[in-house]
């Protein structure tokens, strides 16, 4: 497998994105990033990538909240194209994406999600694994197909729940481990070594 070419999508800080800037800078992944956007006007992601002389740009896909979809979801696609990318990885994207994005890149959309799917699927999930009572919480990485946080798992990691958590110390932990584990799953997509068997992920 060649270098991958990524396109990166966010809304937030971007703290995830800067893993994967630092795994390439380390020489710990065989990837280049292409471009990233934004659909928050003034998002942090969109310094960091500016800080690292990446592409980044704000995408405006208004009249949604919620999804890509229509013709922001068409300039996406076109502009991630012209870009040259093959990989797309949301980041913090808090967007449903739509099946139009799945065609244009068949495998090739990634997620990273903070909870140990398929519990907590949605928004602040977190908070949900806090609220629940559970004493472990994590993240998932994963292919994206149509359904929401629901696609094939790559990587998964665990953190313990403590007692004294609150909603930010318990995400705050489970970014560590995002950090790890977003580097981690681009690295067996980069690798090539993993097949899709149904919701499976085989590597090696
Ligand atoms: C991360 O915790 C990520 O898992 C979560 O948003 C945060 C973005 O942080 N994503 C979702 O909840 C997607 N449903 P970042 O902007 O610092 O990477």
């Amino acid at each position: 497998m060649g270098k991958l070419k990524l396109g990166i999508l966010g809304s937030g800080s971007g703290s995830n994105m800067q893993s994967i800037v630092d795994a390439i800078e380390a020489g710990n992944l065989d990837a280049e990033i292409r471009l990233v956007m934004a659909d928050v006007e003034g998002a942090k992601i969109l310094d960091r990538a500016a800080r690292h002389s990446l592409k980044g740009l704000y995408l405006d896909c208004s009249p949604w909240k919620t999804k890509l979809e229509g013709p922001a979801e068409d300039r996406c696609i076109e502009l991630l194209k012209e870009a040259g990318v093959d990989t797309v990885v949301l980041a913090g994207f808090m967007r449903i994406v739509k099946p139009k994005l799945l065609a244009a890149f068949p495998n090739r959309v990634i997620n990273i999600h903070p909870a140990i799917l398929p519990a907590f699927p949605g928004v602040h999930s977190w908070k949900q694994a806090l609220d629940y009572g559970c004493k472990v919480a994590g993240v998932t990485v994963h292919f994206v197909d149509a359904g929401t946080d629901s696609g094939p798992i790559i990587v998964q990691k665990t953190v313990p729940v403590l007692e004294d958590d609150t909603p930010e110390s318990l995400h705050a932990r489970i970014q560590v481990e995002e950090h790890v584990a977003y580097p981690e799953a681009l690295r067996i997509i980069a690798s090539g070594k993993y097949s899709i068997e149904g919701r499976r992920v085989r590597i090696g």
